[in-house]
Order: structure tokens, then sequence, then C-alpha cells
């Protein structure tokens, strides 16, 4: 199995690879409910910048939704109903897990960069840490495909590692944009894309999007109401990431525009 783009034939055999990479750490990943970078900075962002969908009828699409992390955390505990949750995966092993966790949404097994999807069908389309596995061709594709989804008015929110905390396998910090391969916190080798900001924000309004938000993502302070030794404990990630990174996460909110 190659990790490497250097080392791959085709696009395809890549996209081939990553659901292989993640097809052999299902189960591994599936404990990556409990990292910190999900509990304090992804989940919170996602659930701050999704807010005002919840508890309605809003249709939800999720784009790369591996086994249910973001459904079983964050959606259903805000009222989202199973039934309006669509997942693309390209991990057959985490589609079925997801199946199995949220029996009532629909999990795909897919290729984000080739979707065919119903004009006009979501309100709102997340994604979380899933794009900086995507070269510009195929996050330009993403896009395309979303904004037909999406209803005038629509939202596109989603959570990627900040360009400015990729780290190659050494742990040294990726200058160049392009792939690179680094460590996935659940063990493994991972093939990623250092992308700027300014490069993503052209890709989305190229595909007709109107940008609400980027948003730099830092471990935040942490809440008044830890006790002393949850507090030291949190501490311990807060001063880790802080010091080592001026950013965590890139959050981004596009519209659809409602007369495109
Ligand atoms: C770091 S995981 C994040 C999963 C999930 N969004 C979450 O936060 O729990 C990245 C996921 O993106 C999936 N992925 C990567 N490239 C993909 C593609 N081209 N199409 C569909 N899924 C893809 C991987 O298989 C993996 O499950």
């Amino acid at each position: 199995m190659s990790n490497n783009f250097e080392d791959m034939d085709t696009e395809e055999e890549g996209k081939k690879d990553m659901g292989d990479v993640y097809d052999n750490f299902a189960e591994a990943f599936s404990g990556s409910d409990k990292l910190p970078s999900w509990e304090f900075v992804g989940k919170p962002t996602l659930e701050r910048l999704l807010k005002e969908h919840f508890n309605s009828s809003d249709k939800f699409l999720d784009l790369g939704s591996a086994s249910a992390r973001v459904e079983v955390d964050l959606l259903l505990p805000n009222g989202v109903p199973s039934e309006n949750i669509t997942g693309i995966e390209i991990s057959p092993k985490q589609v079925e897990i997801a199946k199995q966790r949220v029996p009532g949404a629909d999990f795909r097994v897919g290729d984000i960069t080739k979707l065919e999807l119903d004009p006009e069908s979501f309100d709102v389309a997340l994604s979380h840490m899933v794009f900086e596995h995507l070269d510009d061709a195929g996050l330009s594709a993403v896009c395309k495909t979303t904004f037909e989804a999406l209803k005038p008015g629509g939202e596109f929110i989603f959570v990627v590692t900040h360009p400015d905390k990729m780290t190659d396998l050494e742990g040294k910090l990726v200058t160049e944009d392009g792939p690179f391969t680094t460590t996935a916190p659940w063990g493994g080798e991972l093939l990623n894309w250092k992308r700027s900001v300014e490069r993503t924000r052209e890709i989305l309004e190229a595909a007709g999007f109107e940008i609400e938000l980027t948003e730099d993502v830092k471990f935040p302070e942490p809440s008044e109401d830890l006790s002393e030794a949850e507090k030291e404990e949190y501490m311990k990630h807060y001063n880790y990431y802080n010091s080592k990174y001026p950013a965590m996460r890139l959050a981004v909110k596009a519209i659809k525009p409602k007369s495109s």
C-alpha cells in the first residue's frame, strides 16, 4: 500500500489508497471521539457555525463522514434527526461502522470528488478534517458539486487542519504548498495537501460561493467550570498546541447566494 503521491501511478490509485488507509484504521479511528483536538477545538467550532441549523428540518450533507463521529457527538445531540443526514465516505469499513452507529442516516461509500447528488437538495453541507486530503483539483470538484447540491441560501461549513499546523513524518512544519505525508493521531501514515487560506478562498469563489468567514482557530481558553484536576489536564493540551502553532484549524463558512 502506498501513502505517497510520488509512488502513485494514477490519481485513481491515490483515492483507492485513501479508502484503504481509513479501512485499515477503522477501529482505531472510532476512538478519535476522545481526542482533545476534536473535543475542545473541532467539535465546538462546528457547533458554533452550525447552530442555526440545529433543531430544524434542515437536510445535512457530511463530506468524508468516516465512522459518524460528527453525527454521534454533534448532530444527533443537537436535535438533527438521523433521517435528515447523508454522509459520503470513501472507506467501506468506516461506512459500515457509521451505519451501525446511526441506523437512520443515509451513509454511502463514495469519493467526494466524483459525486452525483440531486440538485438543490441540502440546506447545509459540512466537513471536518477531510479536505486536507485533496489536491486543488479535488477540492475544486467538491466545491462545484456541493454548490449544485445546496439549495439557494444554503451553507457550506467546514473545518480543516490549519495550513500553519501541517507537519511531516518527522514532525517538522511543512512550508511548501502541495502534497506531503504525515502521521495520524490514531496511528499510521496519511497523505495530506498544504494549501494557503487564500487558495481555499479562490477555489470556493470560483465555484460560486460567497465567503462569510475564514477563521484561524486556536486551542480555546479553559472554561470556568473545570475542576482543578480537569483544568490541569486541559492546560497541558492548551500550552502544547498554542505554544507550537499560531492556529490549529481553519474554519470556513460559505454561502450559495439566493440568486445564482
Ligand atoms: C480525518 S478523517 C475525518 C472523518 C470525519 N469527518 C470526522 O471528523 O470524524 C478523514 C476522512 O475523510 C475520508 N476521505 C478522504 N478522501 C476522501 C474522498 N476523496 N472521498 C470520500 N472520503 C474521503 C477518509 O476516508 C476519512 O474517513
